[in-house]
This record gives structure tokens, C-alpha cells and sequence, in this order.
């Protein structure tokens, strides 16, 4: 079977091609721009671009697979969560597509795409295990006993590590928003120099929380006068490495409640190599889990297979009207 996914659901627009005899076929993404002079993603301008580019990336996904319409069983789309005008633009094509071609279509979550991502590789990891998905818009444990069977273990009950990176990322002027950014940075940065506090990690309970975090690393940056590049580099990484220990430590906790010991790291901040290695440091190389670094961050390789999972477990969407869900929750 072989399934066409179709991701819009924030600033990357992409089209991948999945095959469950094969594996991935072609995959594509392209990363919106226009957002760069806003100091964050603008929903309108993102909806726009997704118009813009998402048709010309399937036609390429389609061309590189060597796929025809005739080749392709399925399409699959997210449906949130994420921006509902951005989601309107992926679930209208993948409908679209789907009726043109006479084929079955599949509303696919977000979350449970980059859940899945690791799927895609050649050390797949195996159920049960816990999830530590770690996004711009969600920090999550879940226990997966079996894929599509999933318990909620712990979250954040404020921003998103990922959001926290995005703001830290702003706070130094980094030129782009973005988490890679200030990991970047934080490579050059005195490691003794500043220590931050781990949040919520005095307690065996498994929620996270990085607004205080977020508060104190723009204090003692304000403290500081005329900083210069060094000044940067040195809170990123004491905010790098307070996010980072708060997130190891809270998931050996989820290992030990779930008595379960594999971990698989999923979502954009899942790229941070300062995460994995300290992952890898406190469980052992052989188990974590995680996707390549391109399949962290938002791609259509992850929805193409989330899509075909669902589809052999029975499941399609029926109606022909197009639905968006931009809280759809995974658990
Ligand atoms: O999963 P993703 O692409 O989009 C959402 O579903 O939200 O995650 C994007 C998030 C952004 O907040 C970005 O700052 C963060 O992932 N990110 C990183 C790194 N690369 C991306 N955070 C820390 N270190 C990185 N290397
Ligand atoms: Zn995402």
C-alpha cells in the first residue's frame, strides 16, 4: 500500500510518499520564510504559503517516487493540532486529491505523527515503551503499551519546551527564532558561568513548567549591560542545560513508574544534540529511540506513515466534508 501524506499544520509545508512494502519512497518539505520579519508565525501568511507551495512539493514527492495517481492507495493529511487556517489548506488538498482520484482519505494527528517518526528508521523501536514528544507547541510522557494505544503520563502546564527555545531565541536577538539557534550558541557559552532552575523536578510528579524558567533567563539577561556575543552564549547555555536535566530527569522517572525501558524522543527539540547525548549518557545508547533530525521537526514522512497505520487498522474518513481539529488531543 502506498500512501501520500500531506503535513501543513505550522511553517513547514510538505509531501512525502510512504510504502508499507518499501519504506519511505520521496519525501519534501519547505520551510516558510515570510514569517522571519514578524518575530514569529503570522497564522494568516502561513495559510497563504501553504497555498503557495504544498501542490508543487506533492507533485514533486509524487515524481521522485516515480509514483502515478494510479500508484498511490491512500492520502493522509494532518488535521491538527495546529493553525486552523494552515490546517484548512492540507485537509483541503488531501480531500480534494482523495475525491479526484477515487481514493480513501485519513485525518492524521500531529502529535501521533511525530510519535511515529521513529517508525521510520532502520532501528525501529518496539511497544511498550515511553514517549517524550517535545515540540513547539507540546511537552508530553505517554505510556505506548501498543501504537494507537496511548496514556497520558505527563505534560507541561505552561509553554512548551520548544516554545521556551523559541523565546530565549528571541530575548538574545538570534537572528532566527528558533531552538537550533540558541543550541547553537550555547556551544560557545562559559558552562559554570550561570545556573538556572529545573523546574518542577523536586517531586516525583512528571508535569513540567518552563514560563518561570523563561522569566528568570530574561532577568539575568537584563542585568546585564551593553551584552555582547559571550553574554549570549553563556545564558543559552545555562537555559539549554536547565531544560535539558529537567527533561532527562523527568523521563527516567517515567521509565521507572511505567517499570517500562525503552524511551523514544520525538518532535523538534528531539533535534538537540545536547538531549540526546545526555539521554544516551543516563539510559545507554541502546534505549533511546529517535527519529533522524529531519524527521523531528515537521515533515510528511511521519504523517504518510501515522496515515498508514491508521488505514490497516480500518480506519478512513468517509464524509466529504473537510474538518479541521487545531486542539486535537493525541491522549
Ligand atoms: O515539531 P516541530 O517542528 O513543530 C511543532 O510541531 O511545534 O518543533 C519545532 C520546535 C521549535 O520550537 C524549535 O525551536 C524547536 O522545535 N527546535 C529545537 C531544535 N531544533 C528545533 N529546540 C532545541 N534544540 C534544537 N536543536
Ligand atoms: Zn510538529
Amino acid at each position: 500500500m502506498k500512501v501520500l501524506g500531506i503535513e501543513t499544520s505550522c511553517d513547514e509545508s510538505a509531501a512525502a510518499i510512504y510504502c508499507d512494502k518499501d519504506g519511505l519512497l520521496s519525501h519534501k518539505v519547505y520551510s516558510q520564510t515570510v514569517h522571519s520579519e514578524h518575530g514569529g508565525v503570522v497564522p494568516e501568511l502561513a495559510a497563504r504559503d501553504h497555498i503557495r507551495k504544498t501542490l508543487g512539493l506533492i507533485e514533486d514527492a509524487l515524481s521522485e517516487a516515480k509514483c502515478s495517481k494510479d500508484d498511490v492507495d491512500a492520502i493522509a493529511y494532518t488535521a491538527g493540532p495546529g493553525l486552523a487556517g494552515a490546517l484548512l489548506v492540507g485537509s483541503m488538498m488531501g480531500k480534494t486529491i482523495a475525491y479526484a482520484w477515487n481514493k480513501p482519505s485519513i485525518a492524521v494527528n500531529h502529535m501521533e505523527g511525530h510519535l511515529l517518526a521513529p517508525m521510520l528508521e532502520d532501528s525501529a523501536p518496539k511497544p511498550p515503551f515511553v514517549a517524550l514528544i517535545v515540540s513547539g507547541g507540546h511537552t508530553m510522557l505517554v505510556d505506548v503499551q501498543q501504537i494507537g494505544e496511548y496514556r497520558l503520563l505527563g505534560e507541561t502546564v505552561d509553554d512548551a519546551a520548544g516554545e521556551a527555545f523559541d523565546k530565549v531565541a528571541r530575548l538574545l536577538n538570534l537572528g532566527k527564532y528558533t531552538g537550533s539557534e540558541v543550541a547553537k550558541i550555547a556551544e560557545l557559552g562559559d558552562k559554570k558561568r550561570f545556573k538556572f532552575p529545573r523546574p518542577m523536578t523536586k517531586t516525583r510528579n512528571l508535569d513540567f513548567s518552563f514560563s518561570g524558567l523563561k522569566t528568570k533567563v530574561l532577568y539575568e539577561y537584563q542585568s546585564i549591560e551593553n551584552p555582547v556575543e559571550q553574554d549570549k552564549a553563556d545564558i543559552a547555555w545555562a537555559f539549554q542545560e536547565a531544560v535539558i536535566e529537567t527533561l532527562v530527569k523527568k523521563c527516567k522517572l517515567a521509565l521507572q513508574d511505567t517499570r517500562l525501558n525503552a524511551l523514544v524522543l520525538a518532535g523538534g527539540v528531539g533535534a538537540n544534540k545536547y538531549l540526546r547525548q545526555r539521554l544516551a549518557e543516563e539510559l545507554g545508547d541502546n534505549s533511546v529511540f529517535y527519529p533522524r533530525i529531519e524527521f523531528c521537526t515537521d515533515n510528511a514522512a511521519m504523517i504518510a506513515y501515522a496515515g498508514w497505520w491508521n488505514l490497516s487498522q480500518g480506519r478512513k474518513d468517509l464524509s466529504l466534508a473537510v474538518k479541521v481539529k487545531p486542539r486535537w488531543k493525541l491522549v
